[in-house]
């Protein structure tokens, strides 16, 4: 437990995280394809399967209610989190990429016709391009573009320009890039599309483990995210929906439990969420993503809530807050950004430095004469684990005039020292690969 004003102790949250207590431990730059898992969300996990595992929302016996309670107290904890005004505004799915493919099918599959038409960012995320590019193979719809400025934030005048059309009908975005680390102005993205009559969908893959979402506040209309990138297992994520558009959507996936009634010549929906939640769902998992926001932030806050009895200096945390994550982040990036800076021939990739331009999450760059795949493979020989690629961006690259790119990216547990490694580490691979 840590006091109030206590500064974030990086030493005792890495304390928490099996990974990172290895001798010596790997210095792990890459949490924005996965971040780790602490203790505590595994050990929820195995406490379920010790003591709860029955399946959820069918049996009478005991286990099955507590199941059932643990898997619905998730759900609360996830529409705390993101402050959404109803539980069965929360879907829970496979992933964020199973979450968008959900809101393509049942949602375009239904309210698109021929010639209607969706915005998407050249910041996307392959998850966020594809499903609506399948839809437009089978609906005919258009897919417009918002390009990029010198900072990679998406041109708003596209986006006016695109609105104009009046056959917009949904705005889908990321709310932070996972290559440049931009945030979009969200806010004006939002007010301008519900101006025009379209909807907005947040990916927010990105940006669940690095920033506050209150989805009320921003009045987006769906969001999607999973639970890996935010401390939590995999094959977990989340779909939230605005509850009077998810009650116009059909079933994405048929089975179990997304049931009212089956008869032999057809069936009737459940009710939110069950309807979007067909067969067995992840209850493990669930169980792993609740605890991992607990473990974050919602726990201190609710924690701090119930104590309103108690005075200011008694009150007690069990988790961070976005007050401690957001500055210690922000001075890594700097941190990062300023010592790659130093490395000649190597050029950062996103908001040019006099822009004053936030980052969160990552900083993408490129090395002259150095394939990304070379220097993140000998850079992996020493334990450095840096992703490089396309990172499933592959337009954005497309767009920037390169193959392929390395990224950096960080989470709550990472250390400068671990920065000045990789640094040191990337300037002794580039000598080795241009000799
Ligand atoms: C911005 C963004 N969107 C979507 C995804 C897809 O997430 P997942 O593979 O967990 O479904 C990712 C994963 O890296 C991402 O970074």
């Amino acid at each position: 437990m840590m006091d109030i004003d206590m500064p974030l102790d990086i030493a005792f949250i890495r304390r928490q995280f099996p990974f990172l207590r290895a001798s010596p431990p790997p210095v792990y730059l890459d949490s924005a394809a996965m971040a780790q898992v602490p203790d505590a969300v595994l050990n929820a996990m195995t406490q379920w399967e010790h003591s709860s595992r029955a399946n959820v929302h069918r049996g009478m016996h005991a286990r099955a209610e507590e199941s059932t309670i643990a898997y619905e107290a998730a759900r609360s904890t996830v529409q705390q989190f993101l402050n959404a005004k109803h539980s069965d505004e929360i879907v829970f799915t496979k992933s964020c990429t199973e979450a968008i493919n959900l809101v393509a099918r049942s949602w375009g599959e239904t309210h698109l016709q021929e010639n209607d038409a969706i915005v998407l960012s050249m910041l996307e995320h392959h998850s966020n391009i594809v499903p609506w590019m399948q839809l437009k193979d089978r609906k005919g719809i258009d897919v417009l573009w918002m390009d990029i400025d010198e900072n990679g934030m998406p041109r708003m005048e596209d986006l006016e320009k695109h609105l104009k059309t009046g056959r917009v009908k949904i705005v889908s975005v990321t709310a932070l890039s996972n290559v440049l680390g931009v945030t979009p102005d969200l806010q004006k993205i939002i007010a301008l599309a519900h101006e025009a009559g379209a909807l907005v969908l947040l990916d927010a893959a990105q940006a669940i483990a690095h920033m506050p979402l209150d989805v009320q506040k921003l009045d987006c209309d769906f969001l999607a995210f999973s639970g890996h990138k935010l401390y939590g297992p995999t094959g977990i994520g989340v779909l939230y929906g605005k509850r009077k558009l998810l009650e116009t959507m059909p079933p994405f996936l048929g089975g179990g439990m997304m049931i009212r009634e089956v008869h032999t010549e057809g069936f009737t929906p459940a009710d939110l969420p069950a309807k979007f939640e067909a067969g067995t769902p992840p209850i493990a998992e669930a169980v792993g993503l609740g605890t991992a926001m607990e473990w974050l932030v919602a726990g201190c806050r609710l924690q701090v809530a119930n104590s309103s009895h108690a005075s200011s200096n008694q009150q007690r945390r069990t988790g961070i807050l976005w007050d401690d994550i957001q500055p210690h982040e922000q001075s890594l990036l700097q941190h990062a950004t300023c010592s790659l800076q130093q490395i000649s021939g190597l050029h950062i990739l996103g908001p040019t430095p006099d822009s004053q331009l936030l980052t969160h999450g990552c900083v993408s760059f490129t090395l002259d004469s150095v394939h990304p795949h070379d220097l993140t493979e000998i850079l992996g020989r020493r334990s450095i684990a840096l992703r490089a690629g396309h990172h499933c961006c592959m337009p954005l690259h497309k767009r920037l005039g390169i193959p392929a790119s390395t990224r950096l990216s960080v989470g709550v547990y990472t250390t400068k020292e671990e920065i000045d490694a990789c640094v040191q580490a990337i300037v002794e691979a580039r000598k080795k690969l241009n000799t």
